[in-house]
């Protein structure tokens, strides 16, 4: 049997990219935000996953705004990293686990969620800047990875009740996978930013908070705000943290919260990490 270890949260900027390379982890801007990860590292070397189920949204790199799927599955046997427009390296291709991919999109579908299969796909800042905070430093990423991408980009955008029911449904698929595996569940992106408009720099704790506050013990809080109510609280871009109540879903019923930071501003994000395990 399976096991789902427990699950990883953490926004994405493409600046961390850029502070990892300059090597500024030290520096006072930074040291507040990647303080956060010591006791991330700590619990995954404890925890030991072989596999990481990967919410996040893409952000222009298989999808632009011409074709933009409100959910996509990736079922390749291998992701490269591409970096689309920041100057960031580029990270290691991650392997892909196609079978687990496939179980996921027949539970998916089967619970009648009609997702778009991709057996090619790019990764972009959002996976590849976690996993890089996850494990500096290793040869070949210790996980294979099912990656699944949520519209947060072109509306209208699913609502947050029915990413938290994908993500149950993932949690369905993972449950019943006759592996051996050990799994960890990843959410990327938020939280509150707005990068576009008059409101371009807008950060909101007080929304982040309640976020965070209530993702482990009572994700269901999250999801009576519709998505336009979510765009005012948590900024144009805040709306990604539709990938963190879907991973919460993935981790299934019960969570506790094992390690949270937060810190703003990160470019112009409001960044937020947390570690939850099972209950
Ligand atoms: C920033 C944040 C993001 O989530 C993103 O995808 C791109 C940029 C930022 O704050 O700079
Ligand atoms: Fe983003």
């Amino acid at each position: 049997m399976a096991e789902i270890v427990g699950a990883y949260f953490t926004s994405h900027v493409p600046g961390i990219g850029g502070a990892i390379q300059r090597g500024d982890q030290q520096t006072p801007y930074w040291k507040p935000f990647f303080d956060g990860f010591p006791p991330v590292r700590e619990w995954l070397a404890a925890v030991r996953p072989d596999i990481a189920v990967v919410f996040s949204n893409d952000h222009g790199l298989n999808f632009f705004l011409d074709t933009m799927p409100t959910f996509a599955v990736g079922a390749a046997a291998e992701y490269r990293n591409a970096d689309e427009g920041w100057g960031l390296p580029l990270y290691k291709p991650v392997k892909g686990h196609p079978a687990l991919s496939w179980h996921v999109i027949e539970q998916l579908v089967a619970d009648e969620f009609d997702p778009v299969t991709c057996q090619a796909m790019l990764v972009d800042h959002a996976i590849a800047i976690p996993l890089e905070l996850a494990w500096p430093d290793v040869t070949e990423w210790p996980v294979k990875l099912v990656p699944i991408g949520i519209n947060t980009v072109q509306h209208p955008l699913p609502s947050a009740r029915r990413c938290l029911a994908l993500g149950r449904s993932v949690h369905r698929a993972l449950s019943s996978w006759g592996g051996d595996e050990r799994i960890v569940v990843i959410g990327t992106g938020g939280l509150s930013h707005q990068l576009d408009g008059e409101r371009a720099g807008f950060m909101n704790p007080d929304f982040d908070r309640f976020c965070l506050d209530h993702l482990a013990a009572d994700p269901d809080a999250l999801t009576h705000l519709s998505v336009h109510d979510i765009v005012r609280l948590a900024g144009t871009q805040g709306v990604e943290v539709l990938n963190w109540i879907a991973a919460r879903g993935a981790l299934g019923p019960g969570a506790v919260e094992i390690h949270r930071n937060y810190h703003l501003p990160i470019s112009n994000t409001a960044a937020a990490t947390m570690l939850l395990e099972p209950a």
